[in-house]
């Protein structure tokens, strides 16, 4: 059937996710085993958010609100932007992929950092969009030579903002460089799904103030990490009425389950609960930061809920080990970093079983 096949899918290759618990646990006879391959929160959604999905559950013979009324409603009022600015999708992969639905054709070009988030380019090629891929300088973005990589024929560039797997986000002042002079019809993606993690960075743009003189500013956000909802599956764009209205177009009808617009919905007003977790996971990012150099192993932090760490040794072969041991993490060659493991910060008690492991297997 290949033949028969679209031929943009031909040329994607198939995104590898971190392995589940349960298929570790079968693969190697272990009754304990922890991940921290998916950059997810080690913790449960709140009592209220558990509560809120509970309620719904009685209604789900019914389809969902399309228009995501209630949740639109409240993520617009704090965020200060018009109802109508928002996208909400089925995390914020399908906001990106509703993105390339709504302005791609074939033979247009994206621009990205290599390596950077997968989707981007699984969805952009799947899209028929030609990829533009600069390379990351060490592990930071070069937004120098991705502004020169824009054509006439450019329709978006990806900025992580922080990236996955790097980490990273390009610094207030290198992102104002960038947009000076930009052209003002080719779409800048700024994929903010580790926002909560800058929180206090003074070098950390405000891309929602962009939006405002900016109608080519898109600025995409979840509930799948800080608010712990990955498996309800809800994440929205804001962008320009005009932008958000196209990609609206290119939206199924009900792409948000009510499950996961109730639990969003009250997990925004439950923050106290989320700011509590987020203090948590950055105090023990810190914890694992330390261990890996009292035990002379390098690494790289960056501004999200996971770090990069570089091995000796093949990275493959590491996070094998790891796996051995019960502990899931993510090696990097998939993004072409054969010396880097990626590992996401769990409860303490995941990250002591990770240091012991990776000291062991080092
Ligand atoms: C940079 C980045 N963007 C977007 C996402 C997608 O998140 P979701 O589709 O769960 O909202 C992820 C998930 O790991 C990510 O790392």
């Amino acid at each position: 059937m290949q033949n028969k096949a679209n031929k943009n899918i031909l040329k994607v290759t198939p995104y590898v996710g971190g392995k589940p618990i349960e298929e570790v646990k079968r693969e190697f006879g272990l009754k304990s085993v922890i991940k921290l391959a998916s950059n997810e929160n080690p913790y449960p959604p709140s009592p209220k958010v558990l509560k809120a999905i509970a309620v719904a559950a009685k209604s789900v013979n019914r389809y969902p609100d399309g228009g995501c009324f209630e949740l639109r409603r409240e993520v617009a009022r704090r965020l200060k932007v018009e109802p109508a600015q928002l996208v909400f999708g089925c995390g914020s992969d399908e906001v990106i992929v509703l993105l390339l639905r709504a302005f791609i054709e074939e033979g247009d070009e994206v621009v990205l950092a290599k390596p950077s988030f997968l989707v981007y380019s699984i969805a952009s090629s799947s899209g028929g969009a030609k990829l533009v891929e600069v390379p990351l300088k060490g592990l930071r973005y070069d937004l120098p030579a991705m502004k020169k990589a824009v054509t006439g024929r450019t329709k978006v560039v990806f900025i992580g903002n922080p990236d996955n797997p790097s980490g990273q986000y390009p610094t207030k002042g290198e992102v104002a460089e960038f947009l000076n002079g930009f052209p003002q019809d080719v779409l800048v993606f700024f994929d903010e799904a580790y926002f909560e993690f800058t929180r206090g960075a003074s070098d950390y743009t405000d891309t929602l103030a962009l939006l405002k003189s900016r109608k080519n500013v898109i600025v995409a956000r979840t509930f799948s990490k800080i608010f712990g909802l990955a498996g309800l599956r809800v994440g929205y764009a804001v962008a320009s009425p005009e932008v958000a209205d196209l990609m609206n177009r290119a939206r199924e009808p009900f792409n948000v389950t009510s499950l996961g617009q109730s639990a969003a919905l009250a997990a925004l007003k439950d923050s106290g609960y989320y700011r509590k977790i987020l203090k948590v996971l950055n105090r023990e990012r810190e914890v694992v930061c330390q261990g890996l150099k009292k035990a002379g192993i390098e690494f790289s932090k960056g501004s999200t809920n996971f770090i990069q760490v570089r091995v000796p040794r093949n990275a493959r072969e590491v996070a094998f080990e790891l796996l051995k041991k019960g502990v899931i993490v993510r090696d990097m060659s998939a993004w072409g970093l054969d010396s880097y493991i990626r590992v996401t910060i769990g409860t303490p008690a995941e990250n002591k079983r990770f240091l012991k492991a990776l000291k062991e297997v080092l």
